[in-house]
């Protein structure tokens, strides 16, 4: 059932009950994509139908062909339409030549989309899902015949086969290896590579197979098929005009000597009034047996019908465990659902979008997301992600910036903060779960040897601690958070202030885990009072903090500097590390509110650099306002939500949240332009002609950490070693809201409101009254009833 469009733009609105974005229009101002992954295999589709799939890595192995081109957006995996009595053709989506199909509706949901079209008298409806535990995807189409004719209608797939690294610009070269081979028994298509040029230390490069075997397959008899391109498209022809489809038939080439493509043909009779279905499937298997069995399991409708219900109660499911209930409709959507989704989906399992296509885990990136299993109730997750990534450290402590599953290759990380991610993501894993003896896990290092998690934690820190300036701040290296900082401490001089603000925290909170023994604690006791000392001392820049020196000692954000004066992190750092005195953090925040707050969200800097600076780094190289050089930043400014609350309290919180949230946003979507059911990367700063423009979704960090300042931030429920510590407090013009949180195996049922004239605000559990703002850890299993009333 269709539940009341909410926030309806002219190109959309979101569908409460079920959990969807309907686009109705195909010409978006930008591809609106979905990112659908079961943590193995994933596809991406965008609202005309364009896209590409992978298997564990969307780079090194992709299996269809895409090129990155957001406005012409014309590569995908397509569906064609063809009217055998008339030969009239189209496509059931935007794209490749159904730019003329009216009405048009895009949903798309948790784990599934749908393309819904109409031409003349015949529905089509194509759902995309990747099953749960399968390697591939599902097309499932449906077509109606609403005239009173008998219609044959004939339906040809069609997509360009990659299998292997991305982008293969050396076509020529690579279509010397695939080979596609058509089972006549099966009715299906088989594809494989004998040339995998991925680095690494599996297998040489340049010289190994690619050992998967991928397969096309469809639910119908198949009529004919094609491997080639030139069979199907024809000399100079395009997806949007085949030869294929002026003939109405395949030709059946295959085999090693074309450029390879798949391509399927069914015929269907479709009587008057009457609904057919038929699924496609694409895959790529570990090997031949698989690929059979796994394409004769998806020929059946009901097994097709049931993969695709289990797939959305898993997601449905799983971002359930969290739910959140405000008057602010644009909040509510994003949070129950959309968020985690976004973090899960597209930056966990799929890491991979439209504006960057990737597939490797980034340290500090992938740890920062697995966060939001925590607020999902899922720990587990999240101590996977930790051993994943500790597994990724050498003993001396330094990790790998990014590294490629598949190919285990990975870069030794130049960049100062990489390895604080780890104990900063432990302690944070330990506040959720209360669980110490996670410090005493065994894992190994990269370089061989294995030590405990807390010895990997330890290595951390203690590389960071030897990483330091002559007047004890923290060298910034090749970049810290802000990759684009690439050259403002290359030559090893350079120092960083928003690293200062990062290990300083650290020291302080690892101090009162039980781990340390005395020497240690008093160490770190030591080395965090005169990293305070020395940043408050040095770092203050007179009304807020600098951010960074050069090798030759110049300032970076600083008022000195013309461009560059103000940086985001080191204020908000201060406050969240609790560096700054009240005073400076008051102060700091009012210097980030004049300068780099818009009312689109806060800039990560600003002014923003006009010309490239080769002692800063690519950060300037960007066009001013765009990205990291004075666009709002959306991960960093997810950390000003955060401060905001700490030193001005809920409303502020909740104004800088709603600035830059999507949904909000995304009711001027012409302006806006990206998606409003995910977070941008970033959005554009006032230098950009397009100020407030949304770009780079789905593959941004800041899907989580919104969620978690929105949570902790604005909502004010936050995990500690000692329990849920709630500070319940309204926004004007809220009388209330509601989070249903799981914590320590026990859900909580967090109702706030506001106190009546002349009630007295309180809290109580189940009833009785309870006084601590720390709520007591309950019985796992059970749930329980927390009532506030405040002013
Ligand atoms: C990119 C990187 C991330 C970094 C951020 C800021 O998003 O993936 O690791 O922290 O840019 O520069």
């Amino acid at each position: 059932m269709d539940s009341p469009p909410v926030l309806k733009t002219k190109y959309g609105y979101f569908d409460e009950a079920e959990r969807e974005y309907v686009i109705t229009h195909g010409d978006t101002p930008a591809p609106w994509v979905n990112v659908i992954s079961n943590g193995d295999y994933g596809l991406i589709v965008s609202q005309a139908g364009g896209g590409y799939s992978w298997r564990t890595h969307a780079g090194l192995n992709r299996i269809t062909r895409w090129e990155q081109d957001l406005v012409r957006d014309e590569w995908g995996k397509f569906l064609y339409l063809r009217d055998a009595q008339t030969g009239e053709f189209w496509s059931p989506s935007w794209q490749p030549c159904g730019h003329n199909l009216e009405p048009y509706r895009v949903r798309h949901g948790l784990g599934y989309s749908v393309i819904e079209s109409t031409r003349g008298d015949i529905d089509s409806q194509v759902t995309y899902f990747v099953p749960l535990q399968d390697p591939c995807e599902i097309w499932l189409l449906r077509l109606v015949n609403r005239s009173e004719k008998p219609r044959h209608i004939q339906v040809f797939s069609y997509f360009e086969w990659l299998l292997g690294s991305a982008p293969d610009w050396h076509r020529e070269f690579r279509i010397l290896f695939i080979e596609t081979r058509y089972n006549a028994l099966r009715g299906a298509l088989l594809a494989g590579n004998v040339m995998w040029d991925i680095p690494g230390e599996r297998g040489p490069h340049w010289n190994r197979d690619w050992p998967y075997v991928a397969f096309h397959s469809a639910s119908e008899p198949v009529q004919g098929f094609e491997g080639y391109k030139r069979a199907f498209l024809g000399r100079h022809g395009s997806p949007g005009n085949p030869q294929a489809l002026h003939r109405g038939s395949l030709q059946g080439t295959q085999g090693r000597f074309g450029d390879a493509i798949g391509s399927l043909q069914i015929d269907l009779e479709l009587p008057p009034g009457k609904e057919i279905e038929v699924a496609f499937t694409l895959g790529a298997a570990n090997n031949e047996d698989q690929a059979l069995a796994l394409l004769e399991h998806y020929k059946s409708l009901a097994f097709v019908h049931t993969a695709l219900t289990a797939a959305r109660r898993h997601w449905n499911d799983l971002t359930s465990e969290l739910l959140v209930e405000t008057p602010d409709s644009a909040l509510n959507l994003v949070a129950n659902g959309w968020l985690p989704y976004q973090a899960i989906s597209g930056r966990l399992w799929g890491r991979s979008a439209y504006y960057q296509t990737g597939g490797a885990f980034g340290f500090r990136d992938q740890l920062q997301d697995s966060l939001v299993w925590l607020l999902l109730g899922r720990p587990e997750q999240t101590r996977a992600q930790i051993r994943l990534h500790a597994a990724h450290q050498y003993q001396d402590g330094i990790v790998l910036h990014w590294w490629h599953p598949l190919a285990e290759a990975g870069l030794r990380s130049e960049y100062s903060d990489d390895l604080l991610w780890l104990p900063y993501v432990v302690l944070r894993y330990i506040d959720e779960t209360g669980d110490f003896t996670c410090l005493d896990e065994e894992m190994p290092f990269l370089d061989g040897g294995s030590a405990s998690l807390g010895k990997h934690c330890l290595c951390a820190l203690e590389a960071a601690l030897n990483r330091r300036s002559p007047r004890g701040l923290p060298l910034i290296l090749k970049g810290d958070w802000n990759d684009g900082l690439n050259a403002v401490g290359a030559g090893g001089r350079g120092e960083s202030i928003w690293m200062a603000h990062f290990l300083y925290y650290l020291l302080t909170r690892w101090v009162e885990l039980p781990l340390l023994d005395t020497e240690t604690r008093l160490r770190y006791r030591n080395q965090a009072e005169q990293l305070y000392q020395v940043t408050n001392l040095d770092g203050w820049d007179g009304a807020w903090y600098w951010r960074a020196t050069t090798d030759t000692g110049e300032l970076i954000g600083s008022a000195q500097n013309d461009e560059g004066q103000i940086y985001l992190n080191a204020q908000t750092w201060a406050v969240l590390s609790g560096m700054a005195t009240p005073e400076r953090a008051a102060q700091a925040l009012q210097a980030a509110r004049q300068r780099l707050y818009q009312p689109y969200g806060p800039l990560l800097l600003a002014p923003a650099y006009t010309q490239p600076d080769p002692k800063i780094g690519y950060l300037t190289r960007y066009a001013p306002g765009l990205r990291e050089n004075g666009g709002v930043y959306v991960h960093a400014a997810c950390w000003a939500i955060l401060a905001e609350r700490k030193v001005h309290g809920v409303q502020a919180a909740y104004d800088l949240w709603r600035s830059f949230c999507p949904a909000a946003r995304g009711m001027e979507p012409d302006a806006y332009v990206a998606e409003p059911y995910v977070m941008p990367g970033n959005v554009d700063g006032p230098l950009s002609p397009s100020a407030g423009r949304g770009g780079w979704t789905w593959y941004t960090g800041s899907a989580a950490w919104y969620l978690r300042a929105l949570i902790e931030g604005v909502l004010g429920i936050d995990a500690t070693v000692d329990g849920l510590r709630v500070q319940a407090a309204l926004p004007d013009g809220w009388d209330g809201y509601r989070v249903r949180r799981r914590f320590r195996q026990a859900t909580y049922d967090i109702q706030v409101r506001r106190a009546a004239p002349g009630e007295t605000p309180g809290c109580t559990i189940d009833e009785q009254p309870w006084q601590a703002d720390v709520l007591p850890i309950l019985e796992a299993g059970s749930e329980h009833r927390v009532k506030y009333i405040c002013r």
